[in-house]
């Protein structure tokens, strides 16, 4: 995290944040490799394969949990924090990681999942022994309402005795009854994952001496699942998303969490990214403020939002450029002065990317390292799900037996039991379905595809005969591996990517996305044909359109086509070459705010950008001068 604050008077001297130029990589490890022949992905399996990812030049790995969990959602429902699931391993096997990982000079962050526990967990199973147990207050209780006056379990109000017509993320109401104590539970997610009370001061001391411990323990930060649903308003459990997502208290609680886990920890570069569905830019721009300690980042929802209907997520719209323009820009330019962005189109809750965005057929190899070069070269720091970085596809299952995803299975069941067409469902999960994200990383072509010498827990994608690492990485020039691994090293060298100011060019276009990125006198132009056919370039566009002499490739996909013309799912970057230093004190930027100028994001400084420095660990830190997030006046609390 960093701490510090950005002001109006200008740029601080102090170096930005870490994270702005870094990458992060999501394992989701029962997929990722699994060493011990079980069919489950586990830490040895991620142990074997850190030179990959050392290899691609990632500078955070965060693991998707690996905590002892009943596993009725795959992990997010914890029955002990403190512990390894022996799925996975064993806590000294995490330690050995947790080494291993920094000795290859990069970090490791932990999922934390405390919106709510497994029903197993023995806080949950202490609540639920009794209305005077002292944890009873820990989670969400509610008395049955009289017959008629509360909710039925589909959700209308006045036919039942749920306390509100809340329904679960997972299919059906998101209260149980407890019948031994004769109340509802809630709980947002499965039945077996009931919600944390967080109005209750123990039990965020429990939570922050949990984390604080795997801090101790030497890990790097966190991910913190759906964190915007944390505050809920335990006296008002009306109806509507209001009154549990983003409830009044988040900031509060947030900022508690930053001076009881964080604020101590100057002399470390630890990062924090909160998952928050349904978030807004006017929201992320407070989780994010260095000044406010609260979170680093958000992982925010609205583009991977735009292609749901109105019934549900499962209720697929055609893909819309510019609507994802549209709204990727809107974010872009909301946290352009203050806060900061993640950047992924893809994680284990959302469909394959090159599948849902691109064209995992004809043109997998040009539409996947498109969308990896659109994303990352954006403002924000990206985030890299497993597989991406070989152009993995959707999963392609054909029958619902083939699906683990309890969210999939239980719409799939509930929506047959309402009597929709099983055809049509298996079309909208085929498209939908987080199991497509969850399929085993093909590591070669072989048996299990390499990733299992047992029966790997889920069916892997057919393709994984062409489709796997061994393969994409000995694919020379059409490697989507290759062309990852040069996107996070432009990161790392180059600030106008790590920095620059970005502004959205031909909104309107159909088919191109296109975008500057401004820092100082460096300017990098990025020209997108989000298509299957050739592209004419607008001189119009942009000034170096019209020059003879264009800037120089920084990176692209496919050879340029002739002129003007970009070719099937062709990207460029195009970077300026540098104006020799002016390094005057000017600030440009200041200067520009001052006569009432458009600023969109960093200041144009006249000062040109040092160039970027190996850090501890190998991995870059930039000298450059901008309006990032810093690492200043690091935890001090208000
Ligand atoms: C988050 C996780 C998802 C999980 C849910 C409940 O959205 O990313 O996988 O099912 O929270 O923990």
């Amino acid at each position: 995290m960093s701490d510090s604050t950005t002001n109006d008077t200008g740029p601080t001297t102090a170096p930005p944040a870490w994270w702005t130029a870094a990458t992060v990589y999501q394992i989701y490890p029962r997929s990722f490799a699994d060493s011990n022949g079980d069919g489950v992905g586990d830490l040895g399996g991620i142990r074997q394969r850190l030179g990959h990812l050392h290899d691609l030049g990632v500078d955070v790995i965060w693991l998707s949990p690996i905590y002892r969990s009943p596993q009725a959602d795959n992990g997010y429902d914890i029955s002990d924090y403190d512990d390894v699931d022996p799925l996975f391993g064993t806590l000294d096997e995490f330690d050995a990681l947790l080494d291993e990982v920094h000795a290859l000079g990069m970090k490791l962050v932990m999922d934390l999942v405390v919106n709510h526990t497994s029903d197993e967990h023995p806080w949950f199973v202490e609540a639920r022994s009794s209305r005077d147990a002292p944890k009873r207050d820990w989670y969400l209780w509610r008395d049955p309402l009289p017959s008629g006056e509360g909710s039925d379990a589909a959700g209308t109000p006045g036919a039942g005795t749920y306390p509100t017509a809340w329904r679960s993320a997972f299919s059906g109401p998101a209260w149980t009854l407890d019948e031994r104590t004769g109340q509802y539970y809630l709980h947002m997610f499965a039945s077996k994952q009931p919600d944390l009370n967080w109005e209750n001061p123990d039990l965020r001391r429990a939570v922050f001496d949990m984390m604080n411990r795997w801090l101790d323990r030497g890990v790097d930060g966190f991910r913190m699942d759906v964190i915007n649903h944390i505050a809920k308003e335990p006296s008002s459990l009306a109806p509507g998303a209001s009154h549990f997502v983003m409830g009044g208290q988040i900031h509060d609680h947030l900022r508690e969490m930053h001076r009881e886990v964080f604020a101590h920890r100057t002399d470390r570069e630890l990062i924090t990214v909160g998952e928050m569905p349904g978030v807004t830019v006017d929201d992320a721009r407070l989780f994010t403020a260095a000044d406010r300690h609260e979170l680093d980042m958000v992982f925010q929802f609205e583009h991977v939002g735009l292609d749901h209907g109105p019934a549900s997520k499962f209720d697929n719209l055609p893909f819309d450029l510019v609507a994802l323009k549209r709204s990727l820009s809107h974010w872009q330019d909301g946290l352009a002065d203050q806060g900061w962005n993640s950047l992924y189109l893809g994680n284990h809750d959302q469909p394959r990317s090159v599948s849902r965005f691109g064209d995992d057929d004809r043109y997998r190899f040009e539409s996947a390292t498109l969308l990896a070069t659109v994303l990352h070269l954006h403002r924000g720091t990206p985030y890299v799900y497993q597989g991406d970085e070989i152009g993995m596809t959707n999963a392609g299952f054909a029958s619902i037996e083939q699906y683990r995803d309890i969210e999939s299975v239980n719409w799939f069941d509930e929506s047959v039991a309402a009597g929709a067409d099983p055809e049509s469902l298996l079309e909208s999960l085929r498209f939908r379905s987080r199991d497509n994200a969850r399929t085993p990383v093909p590591w070669s072509g072989g048996a299990a595809a390499g990733f299992s010498t047992g029966t790997p827990w889920i069916e892997g994608v057919a393709n994984h005969d062409t489709v796997n690492v061994e393969a994409d990485r000995a694919a020379g020039d059409r490697s989507v591996f290759e062309h990852y691994r040069r996107l996070i090293a432009l990161r790392h060298e180059s600030p106008v990517v790590a920095l620059g100011s970005f502004e959205l060019l031909a909104p309107d276009d159909e088919r191109l996305y296109a975008f500057t990125r401004t820092l100082g006198d460096e300017q990098l132009l990025v020209l997108a044909n989000w298509s299957g056919e050739p592209y004419e370039l607008d001189p119009a566009l942009h000034p170096a359109l019209r020059r003879r002499s264009v800037p120089q490739v920084a990176i692209g996909n496919v050879p340029s086509g002739a002129g003007l013309t970009l070719a099937p799912w062709a990207v460029r970057g195009l970077q300026s070459v540098p104006a020799p230093p002016r390094c005057a004190n000017r600030d440009s930027g200041g200067a520009a705010r001052r006569s009432g100028r458009k600023m969109s994001g960093a200041p144009r400084s006249s000062c040109r950008v040092r160039p970027a420095a190996r850090g501890a660990g190998g991995r870059v830190r930039h000298a450059a001068r901008g309006r990032a997030p810093d690492a200043s006046t690091r935890r001090t609390v208000g």
